[in-house]
């Protein structure tokens, strides 16, 4: 089969690209290559972006990326763009078209989680475009060839396509599988997350260039605080446990020092936010959004509002460009049913389908196109 459908209709494949969190994150040591090697557990988030790739129109001669939801750049340097030229690259030889070049490809991105805050929307994106456009050329790569691929793009970028919460060590590139969090057995219920990111500049590259050069905290105990955490996780963890070790875990990130350093105002903001909600605030990955944990989502819903509130009256001092990112979201599950193609039907309505991997069953409805903007405030729909 060619990248059309034998009867020649365009295809659409949707695929939801969820934000991660790192639950901890050691720094164990610099590698030879000036990468550093992390032992850090990272979840996925029901927040997260939608990419629609779709065979691009016949008369096409490039990829296209749109962008809706927040503001982000969609110049050559995009993971996406980045993403789909790998896997045309990759499959050239190998695809069911070939000799002919894997065509143009059309994507649009409904882009939900901030950029640049440590929450892995970047490499998430990045995950989904190969695994859509394999899905969309109808192509394949094997596991290994796959896994060296999404390392080349980023570090985050093998933990996205590995799915479902894990441990993650070397530079990113090793991804174990921990078990789910799972919710109480009274009610059901899993911790919900509270997210707030402030818009300060942030870039990993330079987080760990400081964290290099020294800024770091002595007598760190996050490489003991993970290792009990995956312990724990191996075989499932109730929710209720990982939210007693939230006190912990607010001192399992080894960049939190260096992240303040290139973000001066961080460590002010943080203290003022622990102080407001009266509840220990943690740093994912490389900042700087900061996150807490609720029993559950109706708490962390009532934590967003209040968090804004703090912000607009003063509660929490003003940093960077503007009002923070505030949501409430949960930790999602492993399922990652395979992706769908679906080919246009001949009325040349598009009706592209979200649900090709399982985390998005809540953020759009059945009936809704894929792609919806975040609502105003960034939260997940009710
Ligand atoms: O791989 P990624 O593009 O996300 O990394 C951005 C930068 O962060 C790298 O260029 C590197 O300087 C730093 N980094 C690191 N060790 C890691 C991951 C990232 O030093 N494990």
């Amino acid at each position: 089969m060619t990248a059309e459908s034998s009867a020649g209709a365009r295809i659409h494949v949707v695929r939801f690209a969820p934000a991660k969190l790192n639950l901890t994150l050691a720094v164990i040591g610099r590698r030879s290559d000036g990468y550093h090697s992390l032992h850090s557990v990272m979840v996925p988030l029901s927040l997260g972006d939608a990419l629609t790739v779709s065979t691009a129109p016949s008369t096409a001669w490039r990829d296209t990326l749109r962008v809706t939801g927040l503001a982000l750049t969609t110049t050559p340097d995009n993971l996406v763009f980045k993403a789909v030229a790998a896997v045309r690259a990759a499959i050239a030889e190998t695809w069911p078209g070939a000799p002919a070049v894997p065509p143009p490809l059309a994507a649009h991105l409904a882009k939900r989680i901030p950029i640049a805050a440590g929450l892995g929307g970047g490499s998430s994106d990045a995950a989904a475009a190969i695994a859509a456009a394999l899905a969309v050329w109808s192509a394949g790569l094997s596991p290994e060839a796959t896994a060296v691929l999404a390392a080349s793009l980023g570090s985050d970028v093998p933990f996205f396509l590995a799915g479902g919460a894990a441990l993650v060590t070397g530079r990113g590139e090793l991804v174990q599988p921990l078990g789910d969090i799972e919710g109480s057995s009274q009610n059901g219920e899993s911790p919900a997350v509270l997210l707030v990111t402030p818009q300060l500049p942030v870039a990993t590259a330079a987080v760990f260039k400081s964290y290099a050069g020294g800024t770091r905290l002595v007598g760190s105990r996050a490489l003991e605080i993970s290792e009990r955490l995956v312990e724990a996780m191996r075989s499932g963890i109730p929710g209720p446990d990982l939210y007693r070790r939230l006190p912990e875990l607010a001192h399992a990130n080894d960049l939190l020092a260096a992240a303040s350093s290139i973000a001066p105002g961080l460590n002010g903001f943080m203290a003022a936010l622990e102080k407001a909600i009266g509840r220990p605030v943690c740093l994912s990955g490389s900042g700087p959004t900061l996150w807490s944990l609720y029993p559950n989502l109706a708490e962390a819903r009532k934590a967003v509002r209040f968090v804004r509130l703090a912000a607009v009256n003063g509660t929490l001092p003003p940093v960077g460009n503007g009002e923070p990112f505030v949501a409430a979201t949960t930790i999602a599950g492993r399922s990652m049913p395979p992706s769908v193609s679906i080919p246009e039907g001949t009325t040349g309505t598009i009706r592209p389908r979200t649900v090709h991997n399982g985390f998005d069953a809540g953020a759009h409805g059945p009936d809704e196109p894929a792609g919806r903007p975040a609502n105003s405030n960034g939260e997940e729909p009710r």
